[in-house]
């Protein structure tokens, strides 16, 4: 039996064979939607990148998204030549070109463009950025909850790549998901350079002692939209939460475990490294956070 589950599973959407893509201003159908080989994102991972989620006609979060790509683009020295109205724009236009309402997630990517020859330096990057936004019909179909496994690849410091940018180039990440699925589990648990346990290769992660919610201190992993909205959600509702420091034991301890990301929100986690979590099902708390997660994207997006 296959039994392979990944975090970014979605509903099989026939739909999503004939999507129109954004490529640099232009709306394309998907076989056509190519960019150059010399592109610096395909040669050297030389860009950064969005996931969004539309629901009821509204991007969620929109104002955070943007603030962060605007950020990370700023961080590598890249040049938008645009500014965040019109970065809206070509998202829009490429919502309404798809005609998608809602159950929509968006991949919006952005190199430092196409060079003139095909080596390192980002001055040979004379034509760009390249700006390339994919739509997919997505309802998120996770059959059970996630298994990880502890992986040797670090989060690593800041001067290094900094793991905070969303950054094209994920081959850590990539080498983490690739070691956790060769130990049998769907993603990767990454520690920091301490051995604290930090997140996973492709989402934010959370555990749940005693009625508490612990996550990384916020050093080491991604900035995650979501993260930050559980987060405050948690406030908000008179959750204890504390973002710091904690072990592989006190993981494998908890009672409950969860991922968090824009496509899947909160996705419960059964299994690490071999041990139960919990009774290996979803647990309370998650579902506390789904409804109030749920709440908070309905009020957002109405
Ligand atoms: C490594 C990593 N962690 C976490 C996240 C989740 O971030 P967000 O909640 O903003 O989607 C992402 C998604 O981009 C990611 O790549």
């Amino acid at each position: 039996m296959n039994d392979d589950v990944s975090t970014h599973q979605a509903e099989d959407d026939a739909r999503n064979e004939s999507i129109l893509i954004y490529v640099d201003g232009r709306i394309l159908p998907r076989d056509q939607a190519v960019i150059s080989v010399y592109d610096s994102g395909f040669m050297l991972g030389d860009g950064v990148w969005e996931g969004l989620r539309l629901y009821n006609g509204h991007w969620a979060f929109l104002g955070e998204h943007m603030d962060r790509l605007f950020q990370a683009a700023k961080a590598i020295d890249l040049d938008i030549g645009l500014d965040q109205d019109g970065v809206i724009a070509a998202l829009q236009a490429t919502r309404a070109a798809n005609g998608m309402e809602t159950d929509a997630h968006a991949r919006l990517m952005l190199t430092r463009g196409v060079k003139t020859r095909p080596f390192q330096h980002p001055g040979l990057s004379r034509s760009g950025p390249t700006m390339v936004i994919i739509m997919e019909h997505s309802r998120p179909r996770i059959p059970r909850p996630i298994r990880l496994a502890t992986v040797p690849h670090l989060r690593g410091l800041p001067m290094t790549q900094d793991p905070k940018l969303n950054s094209h180039s994920k081959l850590n990440c990539i080498l983490a998901c690739i070691a956790a699925e060769k130990a049998g589990a769907d993603e990767a648990l990454m520690l920091d350079v301490h051995g604290f346990v930090n997140t996973t290769n492709a989402c934010n992660f959370f555990i749940v002692r005693k009625g508490e919610v612990w996550t990384s201190t916020g050093d080491y992993c991604m900035n995650g939209i979501t993260r930050q909205k559980v987060i405050d959600a948690c406030r908000a509702d008179g959750i204890p939460m504390f973002e710091r420091n904690f072990s592989l034991v006190d993981t494998y301890g908890a009672d409950e475990a969860f991922l968090t990301g824009t496509f899947g929100a909160q996705t419960p986690v059964g299994q690490i490294d071999g041990r139960m979590i919990g009774d290996g099902q979803q647990g309370p708390v998650t579902t506390r956070l789904q409804g109030l997660y749920k709440a908070l994207i309905s009020r957002e997006c109405t």
